[in-house]
């Protein structure tokens, strides 16, 4: 079954076709970063006015690779009003013109199936443990099966992705913040600073940010923002938030010992990540495929491989968007 994928829930106009949620047939997207980075950050109406130019043509380039396909799998939400409402008003008309029913995405759902991207032989097993860690959402689930989540813990405050951004603005770095702290956390020494980690209560596995991004605010203005201070501070403001996620998995996998570890959402693209993410798990083989660099931030593979694993839910006619789905 070959769906077709539709995500515009930020600065991504994106479109794919997936077959059985697994092989990626077609995969394009438009990012918005140059236009975003003039501003230190999305102004939505800006946004809006790019999904509207670009969602077209993004279209046209999956199918002229792939010529037909069985459903359309948009996001409906969450995520930007002014941004959803251009995907899913193109996936309606094209549900409705062409008679090919429409599934409505979870935005994050659809970040968690990144997962099954590439993974036709050998898809994830359950009951699996997932870090979702994106711009706006910071959570740990387990999955005992398609369609059933339980959420262990979330954020109690900022997302790990909307620290990285915001920290980056901190020390004077492009935006999005992730990429930007860590091509320069590479060369800083992440022991310089010893920056607070949030472990709340014993046993918790929600997570805190604030207070982190309030210490480098202090550390900036004692010090001025000097290359070498800014470089030792992005290494230890990514080494905490790393850390602390990664030992939150460590501390769920040890009490539901699940069949796999997941990361998913674009700060699944941090090598520190993964890398203490491995360290932590040891020898036990539950951490084996990483998503593929290319999936890791907002496309539309993901909505569509989600979309497959939801055809039950499949029909034709509107999608209406909601920013807090
Ligand atoms: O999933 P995503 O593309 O959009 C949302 O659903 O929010 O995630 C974007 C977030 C941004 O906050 C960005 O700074 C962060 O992911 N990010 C990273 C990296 N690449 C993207 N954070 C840390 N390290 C990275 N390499
Ligand atoms: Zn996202």
């Amino acid at each position: 079954m070959k769906i077709l994928g539709i995500e515009t829930s930020c600065d991504e106009t994106a479109c794919a076709i997936v077959e059985d949620g697994t092989k990626v047939l077609a995969n394009e997207l438009f990012s918005q970063i140059d236009l975003h980075a003039e501003t230190g950050g999305v102004v939505p109406e800006v946004a809006a006015r790019e999904h509207v130019l670009k969602m077209i043509p993004v279209l046209d380039k999956v199918l002229a690779k792939v010529g037909d396909f069985d459903a359309i799998a948009v996001t409906k939400g969450p995520g930007l009003i002014s941004s959803l409402i251009i995907g899913t008003t193109t996936a309606s008309v094209i549900s409705q013109v062409r008679k090919k029913p429409i599934i409505p995405i979870h935005h994050i759902e659809g970040h968690i199936y990144s997962n099954w991207l590439e993974r036709t032989d050998d898809p994830p097993k359950f009951p699996a443990l997932i870090l979702t860690v994106s711009g706006g959402h910071n959570e740990l689930y387990l999955m005992r099966d398609h369609g059933l989540l339980e959420l262990l813990g979330e954020t109690r405050d900022d997302a790990a992705g909307e620290a990285f951004d915001k920290v980056a603005r901190l020390l004077g770095l492009g935006y999005p913040g992730g990429p930007a702290i860590s091509k320069i956390a590479s060369k800083g020494d992440c022991k310089k600073f010893a920056l607070p980690r949030a472990y709340l209560e014993k046993g918790s596995f929600d997570f805190s940010f604030s207070g982190l991004k309030t210490a480098v605010l202090n550390l900036v203005k004692e010090n001025g923002l000097t290359p070498e201070f800014v470089t030792d501070c992005a290494a230890s403001f990514q080494e905490a938030v790393c850390e602390v996620l990664s030992d939150k998995v460590l501390a769920a996998l040890e009490k539901f010992n699940p069949a796999e570890v997941h990361l998913a959402g674009g700060v699944s693209a941090n090598l520190r990540l993964r890398e203490l993410t491995k360290e932590k798990i040891g020898d036990r083989a539950l951490f084996r495929h990483p998503v593929k660099m290319g999936y890791c931030t907002d496309n539309a593979a993901m909505i569509a491989s989600c979309g497959y694993f939801q055809r039950d839910l499949a029909k034709i006619g509107n999608v209406t968007p909601d920013p807090n789905f």
